[in-house]
């Protein structure tokens, strides 16, 4: 299914082509992503890992990239002034030559390295480690961009209404700040609705919570109320509601209910979720039974674009995640 934007993202990447780079370079869904990168020539892919072993992996899966930039941390010739940069970045840590040597052995600090050392624009991984194995290396040194504070994550939500256009919502944080504070939460809001923007959504944010203005009352409303109040401050033109549940925020017949005086309760379609276990379960509800692609986790306020798989991805989101991380360098 074609997501809003997609199309313009690959217009995007013909006139300005990438290169990305995929940290599980003998995974058949990378191959196959990769394959399909390669015959359409407007991303280049870069694949980390052993050659041989790649090249009888894309063999064995008969995906053919021939073509594609194979770089092995082992024999990777500017080892040596990728060890001084990353020992210059961890300097507070006090990362010794022998030490950086080793850690850049693992592919997901050889290839976040890779982005530092400018020859690779983008990262992809997750499909075999874990989402804290892939984004560490990305959050120790890519860091934060100017003006952010914390990384976060969206994902975009992507269902047929049947009528030839699609539903498109956006929910975060689901995938990497585990117990927001208030302020976080506020930055996961602003950089969530950014980021559905890109995506052609008119972002109307609500703060998600067990209770509907003051319907409820603990410590969680409070957080989502007052979070949902201070982006109202940083962002005055953007649509924020909060503290509201879920069937508040989208259907208008419960909100005409719940809170009438509010606009955008009943036309929620960018959700913040208090933590990580209600984002993380809440994406996957609207996947797994609402009939939603999943795309993401999108990760938000990196100073590059660094994004993770799901370990249950298939190589059709393989590729469509990267041309999203490739096309929002
Ligand atoms: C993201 C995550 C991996 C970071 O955990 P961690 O590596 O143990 O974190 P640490 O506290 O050791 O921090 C490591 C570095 O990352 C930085 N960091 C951690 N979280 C960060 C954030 N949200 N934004 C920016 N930087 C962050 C730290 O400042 C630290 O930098 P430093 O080494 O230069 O001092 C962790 O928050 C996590 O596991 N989140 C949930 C991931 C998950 O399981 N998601 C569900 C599946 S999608």
């Amino acid at each position: 299914m074609a997501i809003f934007g997609f199309g313009q993202m690959i217009q995007i990447l013909k006139k300005n082509p990438k290169k990305i780079v995929f940290t599980e370079g003998t995974d058949a869904r990378i191959l196959e992503a990769a394959s399909r990168l390669l015959a359409s020539n407007f991303l280049h892919p870069i694949l980390v890992g052993d050659e041989q072993a790649i090249l009888e992996a894309s063999e064995e899966c008969g995906f053919n990239i021939r073509g594609g930039e194979i770089i092995d941390p082992k024999t990777f010739d500017r080892m040596d002034e990728m060890v001084e940069m990353y020992c210059e970045l961890r300097k507070k840590k006090g990362v010794t030559p022998e030490q950086a040597r080793e850690v850049l052995l693992n592919a997901n600090y050889f290839g976040t390295m890779l982005i530092k050392l400018g020859l690779a624009d983008a990262l992809l991984g997750g499909a075999t480690y874990s989402t804290a194995d892939t984004v560490r290396p990305a959050l120790q040194l890519i860091k934060t961009k100017p003006g952010n504070n914390i990384v976060s994550s969206v994902f975009i939500l992507v269902r047929s209404r049947g009528t030839g256009d699609n539903e498109v919502l956006a929910m975060a944080d689901c995938a990497i700040n585990i117990r927001p504070t208030e302020d976080e939460l506020v930055e996961i809001a602003i950089e969530a609705a950014e980021c559905a923007k890109i995506f052609g959504v008119d972002p109307k944010v609500g703060f998600l919570s067990y209770s509907t203005f003051g319907s409820g009352e603990g410590e969680d409303v409070d957080k989502m109320r007052n979070a949902a109040a201070k982006t109202r401050i940083k962002a005055p033109d953007l649509a924020v509601e909060g503290e509201l549940q879920f069937d508040a925020a989208v259907s208008p017949r419960v909100a005409r209910t719940k809170c009438p005086e509010s606009d955008i309760a009943g036309h929620v379609n960018t959700f913040v979720f208090p933590d990580i276990s209600a984002g993380n379960i809440g994406y996957k509800i609207a996947q797994r039974l609402g009939g939603f692609e999943a795309y993401g986790p999108i990760l938000l306020g990196l100073n590059a674009p660094v994004n993770d798989l799901s370990r249950g991805c298939n190589a059709s989101e393989v590729y469509s995640m990267a041309i999203i991380t490739a096309a929002l360098a």
